[in-house]
């Protein structure tokens, strides 16, 4: 078995859209998802009950991750993925259409006041993107406590008319996660539910590709001795480009001289990505300077992504410097 097919933690980043699964579990197998995975315990009894099966699972915390991971690791097996992403994200980007059999979603936050229902996972947006990644007859199943939050992705899931609603007895496993025994544990009713995708088309929902070429502009004039600057905000696409600081490099371990290259920190606010990137300015010949994404920390190259490179090139034009663009390319 080579190593990427016992790998637990998935380094997603470094993969190509949408992930090729069988060849990451090195053979054809029903696909299934679990979001919010907590502390894994789940995932791991359900790993452990269908070895013919595979198993991705996501989270956003760190520290569930590690925990997940370890329980994962310590079992060595091989038939589960752990990645630190969102549900959003990952289910439209990382996964092909009709590809899944099923996405668990065991005790999602509730998000109980009215004013924070937007945040709930399971609302009208997500079944529709969820039903575009399932197989037809596949299923979401939700474990909750929650009996408001049950009424609501049970009303959310009819609007779109993709899901048939089903109660059948829960697996055993699926009340005994680590939240499920806390709200047992306080005399709270658990509920089950399964929304059956019905086979009906779906909106499609296009799946990023990773571009060959970083995002760059090339420009023209000579970046001043000395510069100040303050923190910028720019809204771009779907989102925001905040660049926080410039650092000059000292010592490169290129050909570009230091004080002809500059590093921007910024960060990348998308409604379901969040990324911390790097943009170079850097000297490519005499007279021209190449402004570029710099793939340090292998970022998603996303339409707000490219508008860092925009924002750089903005701010270095309003420099009194004489710079001017020859090449936008982002
Ligand atoms: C209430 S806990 C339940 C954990 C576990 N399923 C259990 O039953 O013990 C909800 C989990 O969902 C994770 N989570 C919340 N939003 C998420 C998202 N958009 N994508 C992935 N995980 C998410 C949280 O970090 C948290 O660990």
């Amino acid at each position: 078995m080579s190593d990427s097919a016992s790998r637990v933690l998935l380094p997603w980043r470094q993969e190509s859209f949408p992930i090729d699964w069988s060849a990451e579990f090195a053979r054809e197998a029903a696909l299934h998802l679990e979001i919010g995975f907590g502390d894994g315990r789940f995932t791991l009894r359900r790993a452990l009950e269908h070895p013919k099966d595979a198993f991705v699972g996501l989270e956003i915390s760190s520290a569930s991750l590690q925990r997940g991971w370890k329980k994962l690791k310590r079992n060595g097996l091989s038939n589960v993925r752990l990645i630190k992403l969102g549900a959003q994200f990952a289910v439209q980007h990382l996964f092909a259409p009709d590809s899944l059999s099923s996405i668990v979603v065991n005790f999602p936050d509730p998000w109980p006041k009215e004013k924070h229902e937007k945040n709930r996972l399971l609302q009208d947006s997500f079944f529709k993107l969820a039903a575009s990644r399932l197989k037809a007859g596949g299923s979401i199943n939700l474990a909750t406590d929650h009996p408001d939050y049950l009424a609501f992705a049970r009303e959310q899931s009819q609007l779109s008319g993709l899901y048939d609603l089903l109660e059948p007895p829960p697996p055993q496993a699926v009340f005994e996660t680590k939240y499920a025994l806390k709200w047992k544990g306080q005399g709270k009713p658990l509920y089950y539910q399964l929304f059956r995708y019905n086979g009906a088309p779906t909106p499609e929902y296009p799946i990023l590709e990773r571009p060959a070429t970083m995002p760059h502009a090339l420009i023209q004039g000579q970046l001043p001795e000395t510069i100040e600057f303050s923190k910028q905000v720019l809204a771009y696409a779907n989102g925001h480009v905040i660049l926080h600081e410039v650092l000059k490099s000292i010592g490169s371990d290129d050909e570009a001289p230091s004080q002809d290259k500059w590093l921007f920190r910024a960060t990348i606010d998308e409604e379901d990505l969040k990324q911390q990137i790097l943009v170079v300015v850097k000297r490519r010949s005499a007279d021209e300077l190449i402004v570029r994404l710099e793939p340090f920390g292998d970022p998603v190259i996303t339409k707000t992504t490219r508008g860092a490179v925009h924002a750089v090139t903005e701010w270095l034009l309003s420099l009194p410097a004489g710079i001017r663009v020859l090449e936008r390319n982002y």
